[in-house]
C-alpha cells in the first residue's frame, strides 16, 4: 500500500474531468486523495457538480467547497472516480472495506464511465483474498448470514463469515442502517456467478462485487501511473 500511488492515480484521474461534469464521488482514503485534488481545482474555477458515495465523502466534499446534489436532482452522472479493495484484469472489483458499497454501486451505475484509482497491491489475479463485504437487512440477518454460506458453497467458497463490528462488539452501521457480512472466502473462482446469486437471497441488500460497471482503471505503480482498460 503506497499513499504516493494513490495520490498519483488520483491525479491521473483529474486528467479526464472536464468542465460542466456530473461527477459521482467514491469513498475511502484514496478517493479522498481524489476529492481534495479536485477541491484545488474547484477553488481556481472549475465548474462540476458532485454526488458523493458517502457521508464521510459529502462532509469533505462541502468543507472543501465542492458543490453538491443528488441521484434525484441529478439521475445521470458522467463520471465517478472510486478505489476499490481488489480489483482483476478485467476490471472485476471488490468494494466496501469502509462500508459504502450500496451508495458506490449506485452512484458507479448512475455514470456514464467509472474509473478506479488504486495502487498496485489492489491487482489481484483471483479476486477473494480481501473479505468480501456482503450488505444485509438487520431483520433476520443470522438467516441470511446462513444462506449467504449456502450459496457460496455452491460457487466455490468457504471461509468465515463475520459479522462486522467495531471494537465494543457493536455492529457497524452502513449509511443506509444495514450490517456487513464480511465473507472471508481466500479466492472466488467465479465472481460473476456469485455476485448475481448472492443478491437473490431475501435480506441481502447488495455485496461488494462490481461486475461490469469500471471502464477504466489507473493504477499507481512505481514506475508511474498505468491506464487499464478492461482485457
Ligand atoms: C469503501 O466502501 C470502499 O469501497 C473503498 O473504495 C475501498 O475500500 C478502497 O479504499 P482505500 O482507497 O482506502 O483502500
Amino acid at each position: 500500500m503506497s499513499d504516493a500511488q494513490k495520490r498519483a492515480a488520483a491525479e491521473r484521474a483529474l486528467d479526464f474531468v472536464e468542465d460542466g461534469m456530473r461527477l459521482g464521488l467514491g469513498t475511502g482514503s484514496t478517493a479522498e486523495y481524489f476529492v481534495r485534488l479536485l477541491g484545488e481545482k474547484v477553488s481556481k474555477g472549475l465548474k462540476v457538480v458532485g454526488i458523493p458515495t458517502s457521508e464521510r465523502t459529502a462532509a469533505l466534499a462541502e468543507e472543501l467547497g465542492i458543490p453538491l446534489t443528488n441521484l434525484d436532482e441529478t439521475p445521470e452522472l458522467d463520471l465517478t472516480v472510486d478505489g476499490a479493495d481488489e480489483l482483476d484484469a478485467q476490471l472485476r472489483l471488490i468494494k466496501g472495506g469502509g462500508g459504502a458499497l450500496l451508495r458506490e454501486k449506485i452512484v458507479a451505475t448512475a455514470s456514464k464511465n467509472m474509473i478506479v484509482i488504486a495502487d498496485q497491491s489492489k491487482m489481484v489475479e483471483t479476486l477473494g483474498k480481501f473479505p468480501l463485504p456482503v450488505e444485509v437487512v438487520p431483520f433476520g440477518s443470522r438467516v441470511t448470514s446462513m444462506k449467504i454460506a449456502e450459496v457460496a458453497r455452491e460457487y466455490g467458497c468457504t471461509g468465515e463469515i463475520e459479522p462486522r463490528d467495531d471494537d465494543y462488539d457493536v455492529p457497524f452501521l452502513t449509511d443506509s442502517e444495514n450490517f456487513i457480512y464480511d465473507c472471508n472466502f481466500g479466492s472466488i473462482p467465479d465472481p460473476d456467478g456469485l455476485n448475481r446469486a448472492l443478491n437473490l437471497i431475501p435480506g441481502v441488500v447488495d455485496n461488494g462485487l462490481f461486475i461490469g460497471i469500471a471502464t477504466m482503471a489507473i493504477i499507481g505503480t512505481e514506475a508511474g501511473t498505468k491506464d487499464m482498460l478492461p482485457e
